[in-house]
């Protein structure tokens, strides 16, 4: 069955460890933290200390989505601070095959991302060594924003492609992500669909969660 991934990027960054409580008692089993630098993407928001405090204050799978230049630098200090999963988008990664072994050299589970126009072909050579691809569905850079349609066919797409070459790969989808869209997401093909402003925009993310998840049991 797949998977909601709450992003804290939408949560009360001074309420955090309640919003976490709050995920968890609906029944999520992993957290999507953003990591944004101010220069890959055009915002800031956490780092390894942020995510080290939040190790210790949950026992959810943490699933860290770069969206920095240099990934390389700083996928050790994740893997440190307590990432179980660390993902890095093909557009920040000059020698992506290294960047990958890496990730896997530390222990964790390896994701490449891709931005919406960038296309499936680039995958071709680096499909087999990741443990999930995330397609993102919005233009990375903030919560809140519209799910971009077009990015549904991409996902039925990758889905064949994975299922085809017979791989494990999961798909994660990021951005835009609704109790609306969410069942046909995973429909497509989405194993972990990734909701901040649907879980924590409203005034009870443990309710808001809890429908996700439910929608999502009756999917695919
Ligand atoms: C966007 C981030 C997303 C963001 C999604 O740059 O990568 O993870 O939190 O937020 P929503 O679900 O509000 O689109
Ligand atoms: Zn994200």
């Amino acid at each position: 069955m797949s998977e909601l991934a709450p992003s804290i990027l939408s949560a009360d960054f001074s309420r955090l460890g309640e919003e976490i409580r709050s995920v968890e008692k609906a029944g999520a089993r992993m957290l999507h933290l953003d990591v944004m630098d101010g220069h890959f993407v055009p915002n800031l928001t956490l780092g390894p200390p942020v995510v080290r405090s939040i190790r210790k204050a949950t026992a959810l799978k943490l699933d860290a989505h770069l969206m920095i230049e240099d990934p390389d630098s700083f996928i050790g200090e994740f893997a440190a601070a307590g990432a179980d999963m660390i993902s890095v988008h093909v557009e920040a990664c000059r020698h992506l095959n290294r960047t990958v072994t890496a990730i896997k050299a530390l222990g964790r589970l390896a994701g490449v991302v891709l931005n919406p126009a960038t296309p499936l072909d680039t995958l071709a050579e680096i499909l087999p060594e990741a443990d999930y691809i995330l397609l993102m569905s919005v233009n990375p850079g903030w919560g809140g924003q519209m799910f971009i349609p077009r990015v549904k066919d991409k996902i039925a797409a990758l889905r064949q492609r994975i299922d085809r070459l017979g791989l494990a790969t999961r798909i994660e989808v990021d951005g835009g992500v609704t109790r609306d869209n969410i069942g046909e997401l995973a429909e497509a093909g989405a194993d972990m669909l990734v909701a901040g402003s649907s879980v924590f925009g409203g005034g009870d993310p443990q309710a808001a969660a809890a429908d996700l998840i439910a929608r999502l049991g009756t999917a695919r």
